[in-house]
């Protein structure tokens, strides 16, 4: 069973996909980390990114996916980047590459590959992205699409920098947020946008349990209606 979710920034997914994903038995695939993973190969190579740069640079990373105990890793060669990815700054860079043409396709490519041995494996596999339902798997079992008022999604990254110890004002997350927002939205390569068949969870109101009851719920209802899976 293949299960896509996307959103904006701070909607809650990626939460939410990796506890869905365990309590299901099935594992998390998340695509953003990929973008980071591009991103950081791209800043420590100093190269500039340019869409022509970005012709050549990704397949010189040798960017890897692996899992280890169901954990998803993300590989530059042999070294492991699963947590030098997660700072502001390889975020930003990856909304700029993830723009690229030539990376997009790269990365669509391999989180198909992925995605399906994942699913031979264990049964199911989540994703998280911008694009999942609409570009990488367009046929998923089940789709959905978290939102979030901004106001709100800004204060909870003001928490998770909170707990690193960082004291960022309020103002310039939301800005940082809604400038990423755009960028996601109207860039002219799978733009963020809501499937036509993707349910919608809006995550302003409602705690991390509920969100993963939510998807944990629906991809029982479609496991029970028989709707998946056909052929197997
Ligand atoms: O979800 P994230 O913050 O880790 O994503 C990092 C960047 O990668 C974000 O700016 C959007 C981009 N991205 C994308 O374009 N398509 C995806 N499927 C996932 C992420």
């Amino acid at each position: 069973m293949i299960i896509t979710i996307d959103g904006p920034a701070g909607s809650g997914k990626s939460t939410t996909a990796r506890r869905a994903a365990d309590a299901l038995g099935y594992v998390y695939l998340d695509t953003g980390a990929m973008y980071r993973a591009v991103a950081l190969g791209f800043l420590r190579a100093d190269a500039s990114a340019t869409p022509e740069s970005a012709e050549a640079v990704p397949a010189d990373l040798h960017l890897d996916v692996r899992y280890e105990n169901d954990e998803m890793h993300v590989l530059l060669g042999e070294d492991d980047v699963s947590d030098r990815i997660r700072t502001e700054e390889v975020g930003e860079m990856a909304s700029q590459v993830s723009s690229f043409r030539a990376v997009r396709e790269q990365l669509v490519e391999a989180q198909q590959r992925i995605g399906r041995e994942q699913e031979d494996l264990h049964g199911g596999v989540l994703l998280d992205g911008r694009d999942t339902g609409t570009v990488v798997f367009p046929d998923a079992d089940l789709k959905v699409f978290m939102v979030a008022d901004v106001e709100e999604r800004a204060r909870r990254r003001k928490r998770e920098y909170a707990q690193e110890g960082k004291d960022v004002p309020l103002d310039e997350i939301q800005a940082s947020i809604e400038a990423r927002d755009r960028r996601d939205r109207n860039r002219d390569i799978a733009p963020l946008r809501r499937a036509d068949d993707a349910v919608i969870l809006d995550t302003t109101d409602r705690s991390v349990d509920e969100q993963v009851a939510f998807v944990v719920d629906r991809v029982k209802e479609r496991r029970e209606s028989g709707t998946w899976g056909e052929g197997l």
